[in-house]
């Protein structure tokens, strides 16, 4: 089996929990080479995982010519630019969600792959885990009818991220939406077959994050005074099919933590992920028992078809011109918040 060497941009905590574990599980992969702004981060990374190039700017990790493969996983306001430069630099990319941190950049990012016909793979491993792609083929198949409506919700009772650039602009972009409702609403949207969205009106507020007062049992202290994004959004987007979708995803809130994404179609509906399909039968309501596959996690997957792709001469596993849909939604929340009306997509 063919050799890929690997590059990690952003040494933290997604890179050592997930990405370098993951590449190191598979046979005949190497990660080679990593690279962190911090060096300490960059070094701990190194030897935690002995890895034997470390650099401190990521365009000397891209000069190693045998780097065939590279995870971006440094916070959202740097996911562009060195997803742009791996890509140009003949490497296939695996950035972590969000895309970026405005349409423009993920426009750039999908240009960037096309023109140089590499992957660009989005980390959105809630596709990956083993229920996930069931629902999935079941959707496709046709087994909910014709699907007009979704629901994509990530609600957390006190969960705000205290480490990293989370609660920074300037560094993430963007709060609770781009952090935990983009994993939502792509979740949602692609079970939905990824129409194309052409309105949204939404909110994004604060009302948490910038609280002295307000406590965080899990995640412990953040930056309050520092805090300049949302911790609550909410939104409702139409479809070129007529469909319809609500999001709503918080990082506190004053409810208990809520998922229970669903999805509804003419001959049956779902929860994302449920294991029931309530429909009608026989003239009869019944709930049918789904029985859903186990395997690995949506994020050990995620790795795994990124580098089936690039052995195999695949498409991405996550259709960057998808994401990027995503991407206008997301961003299309933040507009409408300013101006108060609804944000013409199509
Ligand atoms: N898919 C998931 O489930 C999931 C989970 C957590 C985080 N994430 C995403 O992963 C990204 C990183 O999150 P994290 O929790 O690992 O944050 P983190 O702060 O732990 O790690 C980010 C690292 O990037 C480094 N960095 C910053 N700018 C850099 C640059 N220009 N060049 C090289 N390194 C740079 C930082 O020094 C830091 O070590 C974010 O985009 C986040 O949204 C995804």
């Amino acid at each position: 089996m063919k050799e890929i060497k690997v590059g990690i941009i952003g040494a933290g905590g997604i890179a050592c929990s997930v990405h370098i574990p993951n590449y190191q599980k598979i046979e005949n992969v190497h990660v080679v080479a990593v690279a962190d702004i911090k060096p300490e981060v960059a070094e701990k990374a190194a030897n935690r995982f002995n890895i034997s190039n470390v650099f401190t700017d990521w365009e000397d990790l891209l000069k190693i010519d045998e780097i065939e493969a590279v995870s971006v996983c440094t916070p959202n306001a740097f996911h562009a630019e060195p997803s742009i430069a791996a890509i140009e630099a003949n490497c296939h990319v695996l950035c972590e969600k969000p895309m970026a941190v405005n349409v423009a950049e993920a426009q750039a990012m999908t240009d960037a792959a096309k023109e140089h016909q590499k992957i660009l793979q989005i980390g959105l491993a809630s596709r990956f885990s083993p229920g996930s792609l069931y629902l999935k083929d079941l959707i496709d198949g046709g087994r909910l009818g014709q699907i007009y409506y979704g629901r994509a919700v990530a609600v957390r009772r006190r969960g705000i991220p205290s480490w990293g650039g989370f609660t920074r602009k300037d560094m993430s972009g963007g709060g609770t939406l781009f952090d935990i409702g983009v994993h939502s609403i792509d979740h949602v949207t692609w079970l939905m077959g990824a129409p194309k969205p052409i309105s949204v009106f939404g909110s994004a507020v604060t009302k948490f994050g910038d609280r002295h007062d307000v406590i965080n049992p899990d995640w412990g202290a953040w930056d309050v005074d520092n805090f300049d994004v949302d911790d609550f959004a909410t939104g409702l987007v139409r479809f070129e099919n007529g469909a319809m979708l609500t999001l709503e995803t918080s990082w506190a809130s004053n409810i208990e933590n809520v998922g229970g994404s669903y999805i509804l179609g003419t001959d049956g509906g779902v929860h994302v992920v449920g294991d029931t399909v309530f429909e009608q039968r026989n003239g009869k309501l019944v709930d049918t028992p789904i029985e859903l596959p186990s395997g690995p996690g949506g994020h050990e997957t995620e790795i795994r078809r990124f580098i089936d792709a690039i052995r195999n001469d695949l498409p991405s596993p996550v259709d960057p011109e998808e994401v990027l849909n995503v991407q206008k939604i997301m961003n299309a929340v933040y507009q409408s918040t300013e101006t108060g009306r609804s944000v013409d997509l199509s």
